[in-house]
């Protein structure tokens, strides 16, 4: 049995159908990504695991238990298994970085102060940040600020870690730094990963495995190389429409405005 699975979900908005009959295994522990044009649903689906959205059709189901069509009370245990790295970040800049980091704490879970700031320090630690605790959001470049959601994000030791787009708008080197990051806390803190990214080197380098999705199904799962090798014509057109422009290229367009 996987840890997370989709069946036949159907997800609509109004006219706009986004999911048509959607299946989707999620194992434990694995680093999972998300692929596909824009608009195909892909932040969806991290809204309806984290409780955000709810199915039209189909069923959700999480460790066994059915997580679609249930009430908030219902989900309430649930949310303190599954947490969710926004694409925004959305720090608060009137609290410090620590009481950033201690915001799921002290909402969701029943510590003593001594045990948030052990946890706290722990997890800013998990992200290459230790000791930053009395910092404030606005002092920190956009790589900083988005390993301190990241710690936010993991302090409460979630199972499950969402990731909606980690590495956009962040410089090479701090694409670099967060994908290595989800790759090593996936393996220290033994969680399952779910990222949804643009970014095809980011997820040829971290997934076990990589869904495809497209016009309301999931076309695609498998392994990068399973990804690479695919001959489905839907599958190569995203790939290839994704393919890394090298910096000459880079350099040669801009010169030609
Ligand atoms: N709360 C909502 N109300 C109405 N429409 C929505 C809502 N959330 C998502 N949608 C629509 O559902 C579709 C899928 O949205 P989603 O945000 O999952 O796309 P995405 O794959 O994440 O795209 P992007 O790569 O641009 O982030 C889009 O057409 C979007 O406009
Ligand atoms: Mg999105």
């Amino acid at each position: 049995m996987a840890l997370i699975e989709f069946r036949g979900v159907k997800k609509a908005f109004g006219t706009n159908e986004v999911y048509r009959d959607l299946d989707l295994d999620i194992h434990e522990r694995e680093v999972i990504t998300i692929i596909g044009g824009s608009g195909q649903g892909k932040s969806v689906m991290l809204k309806l695991l984290i409780g955000l959205l709810d199915v039209d059709g189909g069923e959700i189901s999480f460790d066994g238990q059915r997580i679609s069509g249930i009430t908030e009370a219902q989900y309430a245990p649930i949310r303190r298994r599954v947490a969710m790295l926004f694409q925004a970040g959305a720090l608060f800049d009137s609290l410090s970085t620590k009481e950033n980091v201690a915001y799921g704490l002290r909402e969701q879970l029943e510590m003593s102060e001594l045990e948030i700031s052990e946890r706290v320090r722990e997890s800013l630690t998990y992200v290459g940040l230790p000791g930053t605790e009395e910092t404030w959001p606005a002092d920190m470049s956009a790589g900083m600020k988005k390993r301190v959601s990241l710690a936010r994000a993991l302090a409460i030791r979630p199972e499950v870690l969402l990731y909606d787009e980690p590495t956009t708008g962040l410089d090479p080197i701090n694409v670099t730094r967060i994908a290595d990051l989800i790759e090593h806390l996936n393996e220290t803190l033994d969680v399952t990963s779910v990222v949804v990214t643009h970014d095809m080197d980011t997820a040829l380098a971290i997934s076990d495995r990589i869904a495809m999705i497209q016009d309301g199904y999931v076309i695609f799962s498998g392994t990068p190389d399973e990804l690479l090798a695919s001959e489905d014509p839907r599958v190569r057109d995203f790939i290839e429409g994704n393919a890394p422009v090298d910096e000459d290229t880079e350099t040669l367009l801009r010169s030609a405005g």
